[in-house]
């Protein structure tokens, strides 16, 4: 079965195409504007945290499931698990539903592409262009089919062919795109006040950039959720890729790998950012408070204006900045891709039917197109045809454009909900010990292997708790009420899980 399946060729294309896929929108575009809201520094400490004691764990678990597998998630959820074997749904839902927003942003890329050359030519663009884009229905739509038909390329060509070979060019590319970025956004004049915003505790108030610090719960669901967007987690792309992943490969490692070059790229993108948009409000006189770090604008929009404000020579800089910004979408989207490809196809051969790769793909294309147009005629929320607005309902976070009514299903519920489903299923029915077998593949570290049955048994699902509630109050408004459902959610749960297993979880435990 393996042979039809596909695989990588080597375990650096592997790497570059799990990072691929880890880096994208969320680290680019996500990961500053939610440190702008958030308040610098703490969110900065908190993500770290999160990123090593609950990514890193289930970056492991992701890869080995798919590993012990081989199988797609659905098919692989059932294989080690039977109270859990709905769970795989949830990884073949959710990358759908993203991508359903994803494509549309990843178009919006190339419409930024498109203008900064154009400005190369004289009337170079500036923040205003992001209204007259989500305004354009055609100019959206017509970038939406231009950024599936890279991915129905790139995915049809397969695990090695298409996949492994783009990531293998286009991570390095982003790579040097990014620092070039950084060393034109750190030469502007006051570039340092954006530094000091992300890395001086505190200075977010002090430097009068937000006027009150958020709570730490607040910091702790918003770096929870960009964490797992971010490292690709709880949505079946990491057990996916580790089902074609070659069983002498250490999974410990490479999990350190993944979870830290995402980090960094984060972190990079952050520094190239953050001090340009706040280096340019300042030498425009623009006060502190009123520069736009903290939403969709930040790249689309406050960008831009930056770009603008260098005159002909910044569509030179908007044409790399953007390009790296397509190249980090693609690489994520053709991951999500690849999740459903993979149930098809997996699905097929267990019938023992062959699927022609190539017609599953444009299939999923296809799908994807129509539902993303609908977000990409919505132009987040511009045009009248919001959710809220269609069908005559209050408006709340959850309903005020479709980007948002999709990313709440995914990121705000299935995502969260669904790591703590894993941890429980690990740490409780089935046990960490068989996740560790296979992570380790024979050779176990005493000292990764204590860590883990901590993290996967205690910490993952407390902090899920927490974040989900963050999450849910983020989108629905209500604290007290997203508390008490994600409580509910941990009881119900834990009864049924945890507490039949306690017996063999000790002995597992002690072994
Ligand atoms: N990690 C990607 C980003 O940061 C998005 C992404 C790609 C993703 N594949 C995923 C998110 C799978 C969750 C699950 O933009």
């Amino acid at each position: 079965m393996e042979n039809n399946r596909g695989s990588w060729n080597s375990n650096i294309g592997f790497l570059l195409a799990a990072i691929g896929s880890a880096v994208g929108l969320g680290n680019i575009w996500g990961f500053p504007y939610k440190m702008g809201k958030s308040g610098g520094f703490t969110f900065l400490l908190v993500y770290i945290f999160l990123a090593v004691f609950v990514g890193l764990i289930i970056m492991a678990s992701e890869l080995a499931l798919g590993r012990k597998t081989r199988k797609a998630p659905i098919a692989a959820y059932k294989a080690v698990s039977s109270k859990y074997s709905w769970l795989g749904w949830f990884a073949v839902l959710s990358p759908f539903l993203i991508m359903t927003f994803y494509s549309v942003l990843g178009g919006y890329c190339i419409y930024y592409i498109i203008i900064n050359l154009m400005g190369l030519f004289g009337g170079m663009p500036d923040g205003s262009s992001f209204g007259a884009m989500l305004t354009s229905i055609p100019a959206s739509l017509g970038v939406l089919l231009g950024f599936m038909l890279i991915c129905f390329i790139i995915v049809a060509g397969g695990v090695s062919g298409g996949i492994e070979k783009f990531n293998k060019i286009g991570m390095p590319a982003l790579f040097v795109m990014l620092l070039v970025i950084i060393v034109r956004a750190l030469t502007l004049p006051n570039a340092v006040e954006g530094l000091k915003f992300m890395f001086v505790p505190g200075y977010a108030v002090r430097g009068g950039f937000i006027e009150e610090a958020p709570s730490l719960i607040t910091v702790l669901g918003t770096a929870g959720g960009q964490m797992f967007f971010s490292l690709s987690l709880a949505m079946g792309a990491m057990i996916t890729y580790g089902s074609y992943l070659s069983k002498e490969e250490n999974l410990v490692k490479n999990s350190g790998i993944i979870v830290f070059a995402d980090t960094l790229v984060a972190l990079l993108a952050g520094i190239a950012v953050i001090p340009a948009a706040v280096a340019n409000g300042i030498n425009n006189g623009i006060p502190v408070a009123n520069i736009k770090l903290n939403g969709p604008g930040l790249l689309f929009s406050t960008l831009q204006d930056v770009f603008h404000n260098m005159g002909t020579i910044g569509g030179i800089f908007g044409v790399i900045f953007y390009l790296l910004v397509l190249i980090a979408a693609i690489s994520s989207a053709i991951s999500l891709m690849e999740v459903l490809a993979a149930h098809f196809i997996d699905k097929a051969a267990e019938q023992g039917k062959t699927l022609d790769r190539k017609k599953v793909v444009l299939i999923i294309t296809a799908v994807i197109t129509v539902i993303g147009a609908l977000v990409a005629a919505d132009g987040l929320g511009s045009n009248h045809i919001t959710p809220a607005e269609l069908f005559k309902l209050k408006v709340n976070t959850w309903n005020d454009c479709w980007l948002d009514f999709f990313d709440c299903w995914s990121e705000g519920i299935m995502m969260p909900l669904g790591a703590m489903l894993m941890a429980l299923m690990i740490g409780g029915e089935i046990g960490p010990k068989v996740m560790l077998d296979e992570i380790h593949n024979g050779e176990h570290s005493p000292f990764f292997s204590k860590f883990y049955r901590f993290c996967v048994i205690y910490v993952v699902p407390a902090v899920m708790c927490l974040v989900l509630a963050g999450q849910l109050t983020d989108f629905f408004g209500n604290q007290v009420v997203s508390y008490i459902i994600s409580a509910v959610c941990f009881i119900i749960f834990t009864y049924h899980t945890l507490i039949p297993d306690w017996k063999k979880l000790g002995q597992d435990g002690n072994e």
